[in-house]
């Protein structure tokens, strides 16, 4: 079996997705757990919810960020976690994770990068009056939202269209393009 960690920090629409694409799929990876920087975050409701294991906990109970994600490695190495997804965690990772996860963390970004990168993708596009913009899935590096591109899906932007149905429209492709992205990445690893 395949072992994904997942890493949010919000409402956790993206772990839901997963979660129900893995029910409806014959594929050997499983969600085994959440890692999560905010213990009253709604995605760690639906992970409970979903039976997943809920690892939770403020960086300011840690000496500092290397503590905190020493301590999240300790968690991930023992359940021999495969791949890490993150989906909305709002914090830049460290080499201590980097490092033992080589081309194994990926992200998912609600623009097409390299343009709108950061926390507002979905609102700098709109502002920017673009006529497209997307999702890209792409491998974590130091950066933020810097690292190699594992594939890209366009939403278009209508002329008089409001900023809701253009997130709307965003998170549906998020919810597809991400699983497709995973697949393809442990098909390309021979681990699938
Ligand atoms: C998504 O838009 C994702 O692209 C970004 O954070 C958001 C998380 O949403 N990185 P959710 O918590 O999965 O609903």
């Amino acid at each position: 079996m395949i072992k994904i960690a997942v890493f949010a920090s919000g409402t956790g629409t993206n772990f839901e997705a997963l979660v129900a694409h893995l029910k409806q799929s014959t594929l050997p990876i499983e969600i085994s757990c959440l890692v999560c920087d905010h213990p009253d975050a709604q995605v760690v409701q639906k992970a409970q919810h979903d039976d997943v294991l809920v690892w939770t906990h403020q960086l300011n109970e840690f000496d500092n960020k290397h503590a905190y994600e020493l301590a999240i490695l300790d968690y991930l190495k023992k359940q021999s976690i495969d791949l890490i997804v993150l989906a909305g965690y709002m914090r830049i990772l460290t080499s201590v994770l980097l490092a033992e996860y080589p081309q194994s963390i990926l992200n998912i970004h609600p623009a097409l990068l390299p343009a709108f990168p950061g926390r507002h993708g979905i609102e700098d596009a709109f502002a920017a009056g673009v006529k497209v913009t997307g999702v890209t899935v792409h491998y974590v590096d130091e950066g933020i939202d810097s690292g190699q591109i594992i594939a890209q899906q366009a939403v278009t932007i209508g002329e008089n269209e409001q900023i809701e149905t253009v997130e709307s429209k965003i998170h549906q492709v998020e919810h597809e393009l991400y699983f497709e992205s995973i697949c393809q990445v442990l098909r390309q690893k021979g681990l699938i």
